[in-house]
């Protein structure tokens, strides 16, 4: 066989990076079956294959030109395969990736991503000519443009597919685009452009579309989510978006990342304590405990800010939860910096820190800057404050053992399939382990109920993905917590 010939060409998506780039993956997928692309389940049966990459550490490209490296090796079978790079290394890199790795077809950037089917369709009728030389390519690239409001709307504008979605009762929806802060480090503005807010109205249909398909949780998405409406002239825009989409019949839960620590107001809080059906879950970044270092970065908060913002939010929203992200061996960071950012950890009682190592990224205010944290050091500080952030979190989770939690279930995980997962509104993971008598069946990717779809039978019984059940913690790990079902 010498390639797909007359058929629909099979894609398939490798994801890297952030939910945004999940997200994207998801509708550059639809667009792609919109245009008659059909959807691959594995890179080893496609014709098209596509990296979506993330740049935002040196460490997550590295990951990919690594991934790039079995391009020979996929095309010794089956010369015909397209392999494109896509989302934010080809945005950062666009030609660039072509000289590291002369295999790749089709570059488009995160801003071109509306070009994407005419692109693919094009390198898959130029690989039919450069027939069966492996090591050909066709070197087509799309990126750099400003995207305005016209190719944001044409890549988040799509009507949600069901199948697209790694779960059905589950979505992620791109609330704004870009990012307006300018911290010193971060490469993220560079790449997505200018922060522009998705209109409240068609924010609110595609949530309304996505309840009607039988998606239970939304996931609001921008890099400062704090912001939204900022674009649109709007004052308090995040709080009144969040009044409107919890009236949307058939929606359980509402999330929301990333939150900007300094841009979180009291009426948000409130909004947010106010409203049932909005996740008390904060994903907000401190990043430091040092203020030296705070103005460094560029954040607009210094340590003692950050702790009140957190006592405020905690009087006003009940058992809310905080997560946080923080790099070490930033230029510049000594050891009583550090300290003060051990000192943060400690006091904030995150339910979890993501702790990233400092990587200098090209046109960043710090990349002019000495990375002058060695290696070692920025390795020792990781893992001193990963260390210290499991103790909280295990003293966290060993505070919950006995008490009955309400989750939503997601389906077995790929560590324990046996075992079901779901999460509680604070964002605690849990996972359910059978009853004695009752083993928890999990269906498969079916229209989600809630409770009140058991037909009177105990919950375990019928329980599935999308459902919200209730279970009783048992035993927890500073990861996750274990639990069983209890009656409805
Ligand atoms: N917009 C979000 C997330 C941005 S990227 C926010 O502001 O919180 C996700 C995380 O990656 C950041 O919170 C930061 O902790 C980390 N990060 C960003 N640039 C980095 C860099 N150059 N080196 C190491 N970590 C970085
Ligand atoms: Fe990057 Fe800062 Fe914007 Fe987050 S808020 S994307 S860290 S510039
Ligand atoms: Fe990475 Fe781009 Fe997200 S750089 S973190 S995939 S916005």
């Amino acid at each position: 066989m010498n390639g797909p010939g007359d058929k629909a060409p099979k894609v398939y998506i490798e994801t890297f990076g952030c939910q945004m780039n999940k997200l994207d993956s998801e509708l550059l997928m639809t667009k792609l079956l919109d245009e008659g692309f059909i959807q691959g389940s594995s890179a080893g049966e496609a014709d098209v294959i596509l990296f979506n990459t993330c740049s935002v550490r040196k460490h997550a490209e590295e990951r990919v030109y690594s991934r790039l490296g079995s391009i020979s090796r996929i095309r010794r079978g089956r010369p015909w395969v397209v392999v494109g790079v896509v989302g934010c290394m080809a945005e950062k890199d666009r030609a660039g990736i072509f000289e590291r790795v002369p295999q790749v077809d089709v570059v488009c950037g995160v801003r071109g991503h509306d070009s994407l089917p005419g692109l693919l369709h094009r390198a898959i009728a130029a690989r039919r000519d450069i027939g069966n030389e492996p090591s050909g390519s066709t070197r087509l690239c799309a990126a750099g443009r400003d995207p305005g409001a016209p190719a944001i709307a044409a890549v988040y504008g799509v009507s949600r597919r069901p199948e697209c979605r790694p779960s059905p009762f589950q979505a992620y929806v791109m609330a704004m685009t870009g990012c307006a802060c300018k911290c010193a480090y971060c490469v993220v503005p560079a790449l997505r452009g200018a922060e522009a807010s998705r209109p409240v109205d068609e924010v609110l249909n595609e949530i309304r579309a996505l309840a009607r398909q039988g998606c239970v949780e939304v996931t609001l998405l921008g890099q400062n989510i704090t912001a939204y409406g900022r674009s649109l002239g709007l004052k308090d825009g995040l709080a009144d978006l969040f009044r409107k989409i919890n009236d949307i019949d058939g929606l359980r839960r509402i999330r929301f990342v990333t939150s900007h620590p300094a841009f979180m107001t009291r009426r948000l809080l409130e909004t947010i304590a106010d409203l049932e059906k909005i996740c008390p879950y904060i994903h907000a970044p401190a990043q430091s405990g040092s203020d030296r270092i705070l103005a460094r970065m560029g954040r607009g908060y210094t340590a003692k800010d950050y702790m009140e913002l957190l006592e405020s939010a905690r009087c006003i929203i009940p058992g809310v939860e905080f997560a946080s992200d923080f790099i070490v061996g930033f230029p510049g960071e000594d050891e009583a910096d550090f300290e003060r950012t051990v000192d943060l950890v400690r006091q904030a009682r995150f339910l979890n820190s993501y702790i990233f190592k400092y990587s200098a990224r090209p046109s960043t205010r710090a990349a002019d800057w000495p990375d002058d944290v060695p290696l070692r050091r920025k390795e020792e500080r990781n893992t001193r404050l990963l260390k210290e952030q499991a103790t909280v979190s295990a003293e966290k989770h060993a505070a919950l053992v006995g008490s009955e939690m309400e989750i939503l279930l997601e389906g077995p995980s790929r560590r324990t399939p046996h075992l079901p997962t779901g999460r509680t509104r604070f964002n605690h993971i849990v996972f359910v382990e059978p009853v004695s008598q009752a083993g928890l069946a999990m269906g498969g990717r079916g229209r989600p109920g809630g409770l009140e779809d058991c037909g009177g039978r105990h919950p375990a019984e019928s329980a599935r993905p999308g459902q919200i059940v209730r279970v009783r913690i048992k035993h927890v790990t500073p990861l996750a917590l274990y639990g069983e079902p209890v009656g409805g």
